[in-house]
């Protein structure tokens, strides 16, 4: 049997590249550091890892909001977010030399105040009425990316913090957060909508004069299979929104442009899955060719092994000898603690693999595993634990194998 097929010690074809150590702790640090993103597929620790950064900057003394989305209700809670108010709220860490806030998203809210900023107090009613914003407001696919990039604009403009963690909303791919804003902003001022709404805009019939009679005829069915009412309430909205602000691709550009600001990074979080890593692939590639700085991938919830002097194949062989052993005796526990080292082995090896997978791909970027806590990270305490997984020093764990690798980089 060879090391590979054992499960202890992976053997790819070419010796793997080990990728770079991330230094989040220097990062979180440097004063020039404002923004830290964390991007993601669905359920990969977004939320937690935004969480624990904005903590770990806090105790390195920086005055730290945290915009999370969507929390989980228990880690809402120990941030002291009982309530969506939309607002940062200061989080009671003891003995903290920095200061941390934390918000979740309300993206109705965010919509909302959006209009009645740009807009009389009439305008702001007839809009916030309207069916079809309401609708949009809190429902629309990518709805919640723009109003995240929104809010990360005003707490940015607000220059209450040093440093905005950014979580990501829970979507299928990584790279809707960087392309529903546009998408939804390309829906609201897009050829489609301009057609429909084009009576209203024109004031009245008027403004099919110039149609042809295929427009005509393709209208008609658009508004049998809308109804003619969510059709006017669009055309409404849009022309209310049209003389409102410059619209919103200009707003979406705006906020767009604040990521490649310098002083903004983005941090991918992946499990050690091969969709996840996937989606990890695609959004480090995005970010590359957007010229957006990525500070390193985060391998979360990674299960190193207790120990790695023993191999899986040397383990199952033992667990063996100590069942064929086994007279009612401790044997039967022995094989049984061996059996779940193999298992741990060969997960461990299962998802080092993956991990060199990406960075063979990617050899220029850097990656921090953490691994898997025993429960869900729902505490301060969880938290901290975390961050010190995402921040310590790179040898020196509890395991032995560095922070860097799920198992110790095999020698050559
Ligand atoms: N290192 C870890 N160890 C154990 N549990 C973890 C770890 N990281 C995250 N979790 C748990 O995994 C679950 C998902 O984490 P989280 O909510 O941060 O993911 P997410 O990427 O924000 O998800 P979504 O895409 O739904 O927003 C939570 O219950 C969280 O407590
Ligand atoms: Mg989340």
């Amino acid at each position: 049997m060879t090391a590979a097929a054992d499960g202890a010690t992976p053997r790819p074809a070419r010796p793997a590249r080990q990728a770079p150590p991330v230094d989040l702790a220097a990062l979180i640090a440097d004063p020039d550091t404002r923004i830290i993103v964390c991007c993601g597929s669905g359920g990969v620790g977004k939320t937690t890892t935004s969480a624990a950064l904005a903590l770990a900057a806090a105790e390195a003394g920086r005055r730290v909001v945290v915009l999370t989305i969507d929390p989980a209700r228990r880690l809402a809670q120990s941030l002291g977010l009982e309530e969506l108010d939309n607002e940062p709220r200061e989080v009671d860490v003891p003995g903290i030399p920095g200061r941390l806030d934390a918000m979740m998203l309300d993206m109705k809210r965010t919509f909302d105040d959006i209009v009645v900023a740009h807009s009389t107090p009439e305008r702001a009613e007839q809009i916030l009425a309207n069916p079809f914003y309401q609708t949009l407001s809190s429902s629309f696919a990518g709805t919640q990316e723009y109003m995240a990039m929104e809010k990360l604009g005003q707490l940015r403009t607000a220059e209450r913090w040093d440093l905005i963690v950014v979580d990501t909303p829970p979507s299928r791919s990584a790279l809707d957060f960087l392309d529903a804003p546009n998408r939804m902003s390309r829906f609201l001022d897009g050829t489609m909508i301009r057609v429909l709404t084009a009576p209203a805009r024109a004031g009245g019939r008027a403004g099919f004069k110039f149609a042809s009679a295929g427009f005509l005829i393709f209208t008609r069915i658009i508004s049998k299979v809308l109804g003619g009412q969510l059709l006017r309430d669009i055309s409404a909205f849009v022309s209310a929104l049209d003389t409102m602000f410059g619209g919103f691709r200009e707003r979406a550009t705006a906020t767009y442009e604040l990521l490649r600001r310098p002083g903004t990074w983005f941090v991918v979080v992946a499990t050690p899955e091969p969709d996840a890593l996937r989606e990890a692939s695609y959004f480090v590639d995005r970010l590359s060719a957007e010229g957006m700085p990525l500070a390193g991938l985060v391998l979360n919830r990674t299960h190193p092994p207790a120990s790695t002097r023993l191999s899986a194949t040397r383990a199952e062989a033992a667990a063996e000898a100590a069942a064929e052993a086994d007279d009612g005796s401790p044997a039967a526990l022995v094989a049984g603690a061996l059996r779940v080292h193999a298992d741990r082995m060969t997960l461990a090896a299962r998802e080092q693999r993956l991990a060199d997978r990406f960075t063979s791909a990617h050899p220029e970027v850097g990656m921090r595993a953490v691994p898997a806590a025993a429960g869900d990270v729902h505490d301060l305490e969880g938290l901290r634990v975390m961050a010190e997984a995402l921040t310590g020093p790179d040898g020196d764990t509890p395991t032995g194998v560095p922070r860097t690798r799920v198992l110790p980089a095999r020698r050559a």
